[in-house]
């Protein structure tokens, strides 16, 4: 089979997409398809090869990128670019996309796992892994997907939303809250507020990434998430941070003392089987398709609330779901390739 594999673009979580894409493409290309990497940001000028043919190589790419940075900026992603040019779409990625049999969507926060880049590939009918735009463009909005989860009685933090210029909502419920960008990710922008002193500045920092913030009520609870693939949930991972909460340090720098624990840990059976069906609830809700990745809280007090789903999740070897799929004996190759084959059939069935 042909596949591009999609990586990069321009969000803040380019440089994990990078690593995603490269451990994709090799994983792959070991089961015997043809693999193109495209860095959808940087395209490729095609001065290289003969024909685009030539691009779905036989050797594996190994790179790595640092996935401990800062916070990409628009400026730095920009300057990779050599002609000036920010539009999302590199030289020739369409061109390339439209020689494959699917593509295998890499990207991760941003256009790439919001609905749009999948919109234009609906476009222009070339078919790719995970969720369609629709659903992606429901779970991008942290405030739609609660509401719709409400509305299905799938229990979810309560929360009220903020917005510029407007007056800061009566918050109905006790401090501590968490106040986030209701289209965001990797914990930028999201604050844990211990008292209404603190409620305005934290807004005004989630509203520096959204014109939308969200101000939860705290779950207190212990964290986990559960990958589902091809309608089959996986072990859910218990999240353990040990000093403080998961935010953007304790998911991407290095040296942190997070730990990720698959299956879990003390959790009892009802509970881990409860969490299972409500992924799967969940996605049904949010009209998430092929796989994608579902985070909880639960403690025995409160029970399980979701905190939010994720359309296009980690796939770095160490990502959750990955972790996941190993405990039942599904290696990181047959996962990415599940995930073709789960893709082309739904397509089939339609
Ligand atoms: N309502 C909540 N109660 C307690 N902790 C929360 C709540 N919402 C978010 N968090 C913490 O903040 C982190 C990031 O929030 P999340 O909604 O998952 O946004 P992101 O898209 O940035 O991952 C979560 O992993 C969790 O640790
Ligand atoms: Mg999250």
């Amino acid at each position: 089979m042909k596949i591009v594999v999609l990586a990069g673009g321009r969000s803040t979580e380019r440089n994990v997409s990078l690593t995603s894409g490269h451990k994709i493409t090799n994983a792959l290309q070991t089961k015997g398809h043809d693999v193109a990497f495209v860095d959808l940001f940087l395209g490729n000028d095609l001065h290289d090869v003969a024909s685009i043919d030539d691009l779905y190589s036989s050797t594996p790419v190994e790179k790595d990128y640092d996935i401990s940075d800062e916070v990409l900026t628009d400026d730095a992603i920009n300057a990779l670019r050599t002609d000036g040019s920010t539009q999302l779409f590199g030289p020739n990625v369409l061109e390339i996309c439209k020689t494959a049999d699917i593509v295998f969507l890499a990207l991760h926060g941003g256009d790439g796992e919001n609905g749009k880049v999948q919109a234009v590939l609906d476009l222009f009918g070339i078919p790719y892994t995970g969720s369609d735009t629709l659903a992606a463009g429901i779970t991008m909005s942290k405030k739609v997907s609660k509401e719709i989860l409400l509305y299905n009685q799938i229990p979810t933090a309560r929360f009220v939303a903020a917005y510029r210029d407007q007056p800061m909502p009566e918050v109905p419920f006790d401090y501590p809250v968490v106040v986030k960008p209701s289209n965001g990710g990797s914990s930028v922008g999201t604050h844990i507020v211990h008292n209404e002193a603190e409620l305005q500045p934290a807004v005004e920092d989630a509203l520096r990434f959204d014109r939308e913030a969200l101000i939860e009520e705290f779950i207190k609870g212990r964290e986990f998430s559960l990958g589902v693939i091809n309608g089959q949930p996986l072990p859910a991972i218990e999240i353990v941070v040990n000093d403080g909460w998961y935010d953007f340090e304790h998911k991407f720098v290095t040296g942190n003392t997070t730990q990720f624990v698959t299956p879990p840990n003390d959790l009892p059976d009802d509970v881990h089987e409860a969490m299972k069906q409500m992924a799967l609830d969940a996605m049904q809700a949010l009209g998430l398709t092929n796989y994608a990745r579902i985070d909880f809280f639960w403690s025995p007090e409160n029970g399980l609330h979701v905190i939010e789903g994720n359309t296009l999740p980690g796939m770095t070897p160490l990502s959750l779901i990955p972790q996941e799929a190993e405990v039942l004996g599904i290696s990181y190759p047959d996962l990415c390739e599940m995930i073709v084959q789960g893709k082309l059939d739904l397509l089939k069935a339609k």
